[in-house]
Order: C-alpha cells, then structure tokens, then sequence
C-alpha cells in the first residue's frame, strides 16, 4: 500500500467479466461441459472463435518488415485515416470532413475520448445497464459517472438521458455522455435512426450560450448489426449537429475483424468546423503520443488492404450476422416460452435478461449448474456470441428454474 496512492486506491474495481472468464475455463479444464456466456468474443457452433477468413489472409500476407516498424504517423497515417472512415461512414459523405487517430481498440479510443475533455471532478453521463470499462475508465481519469434508467422491461426512452443532461448541465459547462449504439452491450438493444434525431436535437437545445454537448458513439458491435445496409443510417442525424456539438466514434478493431489481442480501433472525430474536428484531432493525437505511441501498424496495414476489398469481408461479416440471428431467435423464442423477461433487444452479441432483485445470487446458483453469464446490477448478461445454438435453446429454461428455485427459498 505505501507504494500506491490511497485516494487512487479508491478507485480501483475489478473487471469482474475477465474473473468470472477465468473461473469458467477452469471448470471446463476439469472436463465438465458448462454453458460459457461470459465474454463479448465470437465462437462458432463447436465453440472456437469464429474468425475472419479475409481480414487474417491479408494480415499474413503483411510483411514482417511493416509488422515490425512504427506506423507511418501516430494517428495512423492518411490511407488507414481513409479506410477507416470509408469503413466506419459507407455512404455517410457529409461524414468524412472528420479526422481519425488509430488506437489500441475501442478501449483505447473511449479512453483518449475522455482524456482532457473535462475538469477533475466533473461527471460524465452513462446508462445504469453498462458496459462495466466505462467506469473504471472515467474513475481512473477523476470523473465521475453519472447514470440514467432508459433501459426498462416494457421499452426504452431517452427522457431519463434528458434529465441527467439537464442536471449535469448545472454543475458544468461540458457535457460529455457515452452512447453504446447501435447493438448497446449488455442489452443489444439499437435506437435507430428516430430516437438519434430526437437526441441530437435534444443536445442541440442545451448546446447553447458557452454549453458544449459531446457526444461518445461507441460502435463496438456496429458491424454485428443484422442489415449492414442500414447500420449507418441512424448516422444521418447527425448532419444536423449545431456548432457546439461534437461526436467522436469510437471504433473496435476486436469486434469488427474478430482481432481481440491485435489491438486495433481508431477514435473518429466529428463537428460542424473542420477548426474543432482538427483541434481535437490534435488534442487526440497528442494523448495517443503520451500513452500508447503509436498503433499496431501490422492490423494497420492489413485493415488498409482489407478494406481496399470490402465485397470479401462483408462476406464473412454476413455469416457471422446470420449466426447470431439465429442464436437470438432461438433464445428469445425459449425464453419467451418459459417466461424469462429482458430488456429490449435488436442485434448485436448480447442478450440482457432482467434477472431478480439479487442478481449476484442468481449468478452463484447457475454456476453451480455450470452456467456461467454476467451479473449486473440490474440483470444477467448472457453473451449469445459464444453459446452455440442448442446452448442457446437450453439455457434460459435453466435460468427460469434458477430464479424459481430461489424465488421459493423465501
Ligand atoms: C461496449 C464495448 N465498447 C468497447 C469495447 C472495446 O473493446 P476493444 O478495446 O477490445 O476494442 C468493448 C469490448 O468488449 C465493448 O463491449
């Protein structure tokens, strides 16, 4: 302890998902067949990760002279600058005024969003059912998390977001909010197109008169959206950002080319003047010089290749897509059937069931079966991308008779 900082101390929480990752492995090293719905990475029906062909024929073909060397630029240099936006954007000109910074993942790129954008002590706007990261990351920076309710059984609504920004906006002149969007981790749920018209123009009312509103669009799960034609349409809405407004995409390399530990993602600035998008560019790139250096330039390269070609990998994206529809459906359909609520869902690699008022305990009687998920405050996180589809048909049975049985201790 007398090494460390006790104010910092403080703020030190466990990600809980890679724990309860590691408990799971062991019980399955024992040769028990268990139900692993803990981590957000893809498997395929025989429970190995479920890879892009494309993106690692062409990382392969990467010469080991450009693996091994520094990226041409910090921010990741002008073609991977293009490819990604081309890529995060698709048909969404208006868009690609904006500048990129290539970062390690999309945790790198939430992180340097959050870098300097606020004063210490000032609070930073999430949904009570999160993405646990988020926390960690704004207490580590001497934020505070400020969180909402949008996320109900019967729905979803941005009237509780509206009211934070409102009483956030009290205490301070920036106002920052993290939106998971579309295929929301844990619930996978998407807003579309509608409900982003109806924030932005909600932000547009309050960014006024020495108030800024920025907003992080973490799109993790974007390419996991089941129709990838209309995946950026939502993106429209944002054409109609006021002057102080801006939007920084925070893209995951992990998610979209099934690349985890490559460590790959960019962080993609937006504004009305090309002034701010390039003074925040320069803010980002200066927090990528001070934390990370630059970013893997071997995914680098190949994302260039890549998406020089991008008929091939929407291709394996495709089958991917599929896969999960059917997981979800099928486990929607049986948890329906037995009577097992959660929250609004689209797509994505999640389902958030509602759990009971001790979500903890829930989570303590199904591993006794060897089903392993997610407890959060406010429900079970069941990660349908890495249960093949029979697990997905028995599952939520299990987890209804779970939560009876513990319903009739009372
Ligand atoms: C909601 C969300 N955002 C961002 C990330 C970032 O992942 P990575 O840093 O591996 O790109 C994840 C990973 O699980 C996630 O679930």
């Amino acid at each position: 302890m007398k090494f460390l900082n006790e104010k910092t101390l403080d703020n030190i929480k466990k990600d809980i998902i890679f724990v309860i990752a590691r408990t799971a492995k062991e019980v399955e090293m024992q040769g028990k067949k268990i139900y692993n719905g803990v981590l957000g990475t893809l498997r395929d029906e025989d429970g190995n990760l479920f890879i892009h062909d494309s993106f690692y024929k062409i990382f392969n073909a990467v010469e080991d002279s450009l693996k091994a060397s520094y990226a041409t630029a910090i921010d990741g240099g002008e073609q991977f600058k293009n490819a990604i936006k081309q890529w995060v954007f698709q048909k969404n000109e208006f868009l690609k005024i904006s500048e990129v910074v290539a970062t390690p993942g999309g945790s790198g790129a939430l992180s340097a969003s959050l870098d300097k954008t606020l004063y210490e002590g000032e609070s930073v706007i999430i949904p009570d059912i999160f993405w646990g990261p988020y926390e960690i990351m704004i207490n580590s920076k001497k934020l505070k998390a400020v969180k909402y309710s949008c996320f109900t059984e019967s729905g979803f609504s941005l009237e509780p977001l509206k009211e934070a920004i409102k009483n956030v906006m009290e205490k301070q002149n920036n106002i920052v909010l993290i939106v998971n969007d579309p295929a929301h981790n844990p619930t996978g749920f998407s807003m579309g197109k509608a409900l982003w018209e109806e924030l932005i123009s909600f932000a547009n009312s309050v960014a006024q008169n020495g108030k800024t509103v920025t907003i992080i669009n973490d799109i993790a799960y974007i390419d996991y959206s089941e129709n990838f034609e209309k995946s950026r349409e939502y993106m429209q809405a944002f054409k109609n950002i006021n002057d102080n407004v801006l939007v920084l995409f925070a893209f995951s390399g992990s998610k979209t080319l099934t690349a985890y530990g490559m460590r790959i993602g960019a962080v993609v600035v937006y504004a009305n003047k090309q002034e701010d998008i390039n003074a925040v560019h320069a803010l980002l790139t200066h927090v990528a010089r001070a934390t990370w250096s630059n970013a893997n330039n071997g995914a680098i390269n190949a994302i260039i290749r890549l998406l020089e070609n991008e008929a091939l990998f929407k291709k394996d994206l495709l089958k991917a897509t599929s896969l999960l529809a059917e997981r979800r459906n099928i486990f929607i359909t049986e948890a329906n059937r037995v009577g097992l609520k959660f929250y609004p869902n689209n797509e994505g690699f999640f389902v958030t069931l509602v759990g009971i008022a001790d979500n903890q305990k829930l989570y303590e009687y199904l591993i006794r079966k060897n089903v392993f998920v997610v407890p959060q405050m406010k429900g079970i996180r069941v990660a349908i991308c890495s249960l093949n589809k029979q697990q997905c048909l028995e599952l939520p049975k299990i987890i209804q008779d779970t939560i009876r049985e513990i319903e009739n201790e009372k």
